[in-house]
């Protein structure tokens, strides 16, 4: 059945969050490859690629409502960072933006009574526990080497090779 305008209007707007989250973490891998940080540039552009999956799911779920989805303007902010682990802070910030958005979008659907939009919400909000936690465990074991060279490039050689 197809969902409402108000909800469709959502929807659309988690899609072009979903793109803007992609460009983001490309921007952060040009920021990495920039300080000589290959595996974690290519742990970014492999998060980048997943964003688009997720933009593309509810792509898929509009699409199979009957519904128009739009994709509308995408910004990315510029970033200001003074070392690495603030790069991978930007991105559980970003990501943390993310799951309240998608909480959002929970609260509209359950106002609308849209029942059909559940299994696809009720994905992304499990999605989004997970990636702030592999985020946030980045994040903590960036802060432990405390930006010493032979512990950045451990974890540079160990998200080369976990993609994201
Ligand atoms: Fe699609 Fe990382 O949120």
């Amino acid at each position: 059945m197809k969902m409402s305008e108000d909800l469709e209007v959502g929807f659309g707007r988690q899609i072009t969050r979903e793109f803007g989250s992609a460009m983001l973490y490309r921007q952060l891998a040009i920021e990495l490859e920039l300080r000589d940080l290959p595996g974690m540039a290519s742990w970014m552009r492999a998060h980048a690629t997943e964003e688009l999956g997720h933009a593309d799911r509810l792509i898929a779920h509009l699409v199979a409502r009957g519904n128009h989805p739009l994709i509308g303007d995408i910004t990315v902010p510029s970033i200001k960072a003074d070392n690495v682990t603030e790069l991978f802070e930007i991105a559980l910030e970003a990501e943390q933006e993310i799951s309240e958005a998608i909480r959002e979008l929970y609260r509209l659907a359950e106002e609308q009574g849209d029942i059909d939009s559940r299994p696809t919400i009720d994905w992304f909000i499990s999605e989004q526990i997970e990636e702030e936690d592999t985020v946030g465990e980045i994040v903590g074991r960036l802060r432990m080497v405390e930006e010493d060279g032979s512990g950045l490039l451990r974890i540079d050689a160990e998200l080369a090779s976990s993609g994201a």
